[in-house]
């Protein structure tokens, strides 16, 4: 029998761990069928603590088997956030007997150096697996990077460098990123820095990436970099921000259209939402259109510890996939739910054409399970028109999110969507994003869970996920005209299949 946190709170599609902390995505790769995650974890409570690396295996990145502990600390430290490649040439000289090694690279965190207030705290460590990612054996040479001054230096992500065929690695560094390059992945050679002067500085800079991206739809190939800061996001507390330019192999520049674009808005931020953070993609899976694969912790810093569940605490978001587009504003990074998620769709309920003026219900759990829910819809004209969703149960809980076309922002508000009083910072404010698309027609993509939402604006340009808390399971759908009355051309909703 479940009791009713579980019954209450557990997704129904997001990975959370059997019982206690997680927090960041950690080492994901592909092999043998599977996907593999590590992440963030203190097996003994549900608060922050010594950290591990827990592990969850899946074949389609979206239902998850949790596996034992795979990395413990050690006289290093705590296991911090980090990254695994799979070494198929071995070219770190861990490969035995035919297995090819999987290399996880992390950061080891001193607590003793830290209580002292050293400044060496945290140095990079490897470890290797020849059993498919289950159990990991410490390099005896580690730290592999010693700490070079900064008190924060952490997280490093490594990818094979195809071009200039060379492993290079990022990792975070104070107030900024710092490159690095190695051939067996146990020396490595600092190439670069970047950061000074550049987006967003309100917060510690962590967990990074490095990846190449085609552009849509022509032969273009640009690089992203991805950098998690907290606090600073564009909601407050923890976020991800981008950076879009090139890499030749020592140095990330940004494209000059990119940099006139930040130094303009400052807003590129993956999800604008409050709850996607230090996500980081799966180091060696392109998709068949050339797209990346990422997963996000789904919790904010700002109040992780005091959300009102206590046998786990935070889930991941759905795994996406992240693209790049370009408009005449320049480049984008788009996300949207992974493919493989298609295959859980269930029970469908479509409607096409609902003029919308006042208030018009959409469907409620008599018709589909709102608490495990992919919806579509495209709204004609946006220009004049904004529109407001509720998410509603019978205990008057109110989950609002939606469109206000006089600010062109995206809004979600869960001050009244069941528990907040965990923390001030949980619902003090409304949730906003800008609308970076000049289309006049809308389209969304929104994933609910039982205690999360995931919203998908103009093909992932624009994203937002947050979490709430209902006292009761949100049963009802509701959407209203806010100044002009509008079309809702289509509206298709899915039931999943979990
Ligand atoms: C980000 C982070 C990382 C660090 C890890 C520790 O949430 O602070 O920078 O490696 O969490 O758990």
């Amino acid at each position: 029998t479940m009791n009713s946190e579980e019954e209450m709170y557990r997704p129904n599609f997001h990975f959370t761990p059997k019982e206690n902390w997680m927090n960041d995505p950690n080492g994901m790769f592909f092999y043998n069928e599977y996907y593999h995650l590590y992440f963030q974890y203190y097996p003994e409570g549900n608060k922050w603590g010594p950290m591990h690396w827990g592990h969850a295996i899946s074949t389609d990145m979206i239902s998850w088997k949790e596996q034992p502990i795979a990395i413990y600390p050690d006289e290093l430290g705590y296991i911090f956030s980090g990254s695994a490649v799979v070494d198929h040439n071995n070219s770190s000289g861990f490969g035995k007997d035919g297995a090819i090694p999987i290399v996880a690279m992390f950061t080891s965190h001193d607590p003793i150096k830290e209580k002292e207030k050293k400044t060496d705290v945290e140095s990079q460590s490897i470890a290797y697996s020849l059993d498919e990612g289950l159990t990991w054996t410490k390099y005896r040479g580690n730290p592999v990077i010693k700490n070079q001054g900064d008190r924060d230096f952490r997280d490093p992500k490594v990818m094979w460098d195809e071009i200039r065929e060379q492993w290079v690695m990022v990792l975070a560094a104070g107030q900024k990123t710092l490159f690095y390059s190695s051939t067996n992945l146990k020396d490595w050679q600092l190439l670069s820095e970047f950061g000074e002067g550049v987006g967003n500085h309100d917060g510690v800079w962590e967990c990074p990436d490095l990846f190449p991206l085609p552009v849509d739809g022509s032969d273009e190939v640009k690089w992203v970099h991805l950098v998690s800061i907290n606090p600073g996001g564009p909601n407050g507390g923890s976020a991800t921000q981008y950076f879009i330019g090139d890499f030749d192999g020592k140095q990330f520049t940004m494209d000059p259209s990119f940099e006139k674009a930040i130094n303009k808005r400052h807003d590129f931020w993956v999800d604008f939402g409050r709850d996607n953070y230090a996500g980081v993609t799966w180091s060696n899976v392109t998709t068949s259109s050339g797209g990346k694969l990422f997963m996000g912790w789904m919790s904010n810093w700002d109040y992780a510890q005091v959300v009102p569940t206590e046998t786990w605490r935070s889930a991941m978001t759905i795994a996406r996939e992240l693209k790049l587009q370009k408009s005449d504003d320049g480049y984008v990074l788009t996300s949207l739910p992974v493919d493989e998620l298609n295959q859980y769709r269930g029970k469908k309920y479509k409607k096409e054409a609902i003029s919308v003026k006042g208030n018009v219900k959409l469907t409620d759990s008599k018709t589909v399970d709102l608490t495990k829910s992919e919806i579509n819809f495209a709204i004609a004209d946006i220009k004049n028109a904004g529109f407001k969703f509720t998410l509603s149960n019978s205990l008057g809980n109110e989950l609002v999110f939606g469109y206000n076309s006089s600010t062109t922002n995206f809004y979600i508000e869960r001050s009244k969507a069941g528990k907040t009083d965990f923390s001030e910072k949980f619902a003090n404010e409304t949730t906003t994003a800008p609308r970076t698309s000049n289309n006049t027609d809308l389209k969304g993509t929104i994933l609910l869970d039982k205690t999360s939402i995931e919203l998908f604006y103009d093909d992932g340009q624009t994203v937002m996920t947050e979490i709430f808390f209902p006292n009761a399971p949100f049963e009802m759908l509701s959407v209203d005209s806010e100044d002009n009355e509008f079309m809702l051309e289509h509206f298709e909703i899915h039931e999943l299949n979990f």
